[in-house]
């Protein structure tokens, strides 16, 4: 079976947003030690990635290969071309076609989108946004894995990753891994 697995990008008070903090605009020339261990070693094993209409189409704008500039960095292209040629499911009402390649649009409760998707032939799948679907998907006990990509920052606004729960949700801790600049990342499994 297919494995689920959400990418979670927040502050410490557990908002969805991308603030500033020192470091954080650091160029890169080659890829960090996060970058490498969250994306450049899942280049194999994740065959579709799955990301909400806003979340798509910032992605497609900033990220495709035809976003790339010649003087990226090798890995930016490296990325691109991954995000490129993966199976990319955009969840949409309202879109009707997608210009990147190698994509569609699905649309429903997202339990159920995910539960085709788990059937369907392939490796593993990636949820990657944005806040709202990774907040429901953390509420819902949807994914098998969660990636907690954690900024030093208390931010105070921007979409809540945690409300209230009719139960808990236990996960158990895989991994810590810590950022050049107080970030933290967290690996968690859910626990059936
Ligand atoms: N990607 C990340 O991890 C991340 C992290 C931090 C911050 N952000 C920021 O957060 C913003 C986007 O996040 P967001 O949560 O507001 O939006 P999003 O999840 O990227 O997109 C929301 C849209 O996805 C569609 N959708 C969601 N669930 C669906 C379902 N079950 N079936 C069909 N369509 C569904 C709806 O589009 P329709 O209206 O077309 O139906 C909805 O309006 C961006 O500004 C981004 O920069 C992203």
């Amino acid at each position: 079976m297919r494995k689920i697995t959400a990418n979670v990008y927040m502050t410490l008070d557990g908002r969805g947003a991308f603030p500033k903090y020192p470091g954080w605009d650091r160029p890169m020339r080659t890829a960090n030690a996060l970058f490498r261990h969250m994306w450049i070693a899942r280049y194999d094993d994740v065959s579709t990635v799955v990301m909400g209409r806003r979340s798509f189409l910032g992605h497609h704008r900033v990220w495709s290969g035809k976003a790339r500039q010649p003087g990226d960095p090798p890995y930016q292209f490296a990325y691109s071309h991954f995000l490129d040629r993966v199976d990319k499911v955009c969840l949409s009402r309202r879109l009707s076609t997608v210009a990147w390649e190698n994509s569609r649009i699905l649309k429903g409760d997202l339990a159920q989108v995910l539960g085709i998707l788990r059937l369907e032939k392939g490796g593993n799948i990636l949820l990657e946004g944005g806040p709202r679907i990774v907040q429901e998907a953390l509420r819902r006990r949807l994914a098998d894995d969660y990636w907690f990509f954690v900024m030093p920052v208390v931010y105070g606004r921007g979409p809540r990753y945690w409300s209230a729960m009719k139960a808990q949700n236990t996960l158990k801790l895989l991994e810590v891994k810590h950022g050049e600049d107080g970030e933290i990342l967290l690996h968690y499994e859910t626990v059936r």
